[in-house]
């Protein structure tokens, strides 16, 4: 027997994207139901990246006290690219004014989901999509945790299910149509007990590849360095993983500690050839995937749904489908700047593997442009801190 529940909104995927849609939705007053196949726990403890765009922040404000970005997080005014150990500051508040928050992405979801079901939000867990009907009034085929079908029917689906959507076949008619591009390297992530390294991210490139020395709190510490793809997480001893992310941080002495998790996390840039069909919609990863230097992903999915909260808004409170229509190309402008930026910055401290010397002179042509300009330091602080929403 399939069970038919019936709301406004349907919502496929409760990562940042979902839960924070249906907030906003109950705010303006409409109902949804948010589904996702995995458990509370395998979303709460999923491990993503770490920095908050100011404007992420202040939409997360609205959730209250639940969100700790501000209480829990660090706000971080600066970041520093080390170029072959010559370090230079980015002073985002000098440059631009804002700031970025230093906030696992999991521990946003914590609050999200907290602050959802104290709020009496229709949440489901371990209830799998199967397919999308995208009639006039469209339906979402699932199936819950023991195996029973499941539907929703609702006036509109949006699928914010990440970068192996179902919501995406619907609406661009494949599971992969869209503007795709690979990178050649990879980053090796670990997270260690140590105390933090610098009081600030550092970026650094170096011959031998690039790290990124992130932090998550007074004893525990983020890091990455650039790898090969097909690298296995096994490959390397403790010792080892310190040997390779020392030689690329030139300039400083890296605190060691011991290393409980490691992940490799693979580089795409992917967007979408349609965001919307019908009654269909899709945000954040569904949407679109991001290399992961400049941490850009979760922001462009918030700031996906900070524009579709106020289109759905329109079309199911005053029937008014203008900033519905508009969506897919508001979205799109974001997206490809959040596209570039991502891109630029994996570029600027990348070394490819086919790189010959006069890439490698290019690149720190390219990289003094920025920090030794006025104007690079401002490009580049502003990207990172988010563009300003009525822009
Ligand atoms: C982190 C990840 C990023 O991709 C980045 O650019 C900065 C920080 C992090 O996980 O801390």
């Amino acid at each position: 027997m399939t069970t038919t529940v019936r709301t406004r909104v349907a919502i496929v995927g409760a990562g940042p994207a979902g839960l924070l849609l249906s907030h906003l939705l109950d705010q303006a007053g409409i109902d949804s139901v948010v589904i996702d196949r995995r458990s509370r726990d395998e979303i709460e403890s999923t491990i993503r990246a770490g920095i908050l765009e100011q404007g992420t922040v202040e939409l997360l404000d609205t959730i209250g006290e639940a969100s700790r970005a501000r209480t829990v997080g660090h706000r971080h005014d600066g970041i520093e690219l080390r170029v072959e150990g010559e370090g230079h500051r980015i002073d985002f508040a000098e440059t631009v004014g804002r700031a970025v928050w230093l906030y696992p992405q999991h521990e946003v979801l914590k609050d999200l989901i907290a602050a959802r079901l104290a709020a009496g939000q229709d949440l489901r867990f371990g209830v799998t999509a199967e397919g999308i009907d995208d009639a006039d009034r469209p339906r979402v085929i699932a199936r819950d945790a023991e195996g029973n079908p499941f539907e929703i029917e609702a006036e509109f689906v949006v699928g914010s299910d990440g970068s192996r959507s179902v919501a995406r076949a619907t609406v661009t008619g494949s599971s992969t149509g869209g503007y795709f591009r690979e990178y050649p390297f990879a980053w090796f992530g670990i997270l260690c007990e140590a105390p933090p390294s610098s009081a600030e991210l550092i970026y650094s490139t170096s011959p031998e590849g690039f790290a990124l020395v992130s932090q998550r709190s007074d004893t525990v510490q983020r890091m990455y360095f650039q790898c090969d793809p097909d690298t296995d997480t096994t490959a390397y001893s403790e010792e080892q993983l310190w040997d390779e992310l020392q030689k690329r941080v030139p300039g400083t002495t890296l605190k060691k500690g011991r290393i409980f998790q490691r992940d490799v996390l693979r580089f795409r840039s992917f967007v979408a050839h349609e965001l919307r069909r019908g009654r269909v919609a899709l945000v954040g990863d569904a949407a679109h995937t991001v290399p992961p230097t400049g941490a850009k992903g979760m922001n462009l999915a918030i700031a996906d749904v900070r524009l579709l909260a106020a289109a759905l808004g329109a079309l199911l409170i005053d029937g008014d489908e203008r900033l519905l229509d508009a969506y897919p190309e508001t979205a799109s402008r974001r997206i490809w700047k959040a596209q570039h930026f991502s891109w630029w910055m994996t570029s600027l401290l990348h070394v490819a593997p086919d790189a010959t010397d006069f890439d490698r002179r290019r690149r720190l042509g390219e990289l003094r442009t920025v920090v030794e300009s006025e104007h690079g330091r401002a490009f580049l602080a502003e990207a990172y801190c988010g563009w300003p929403f009525d822009a």
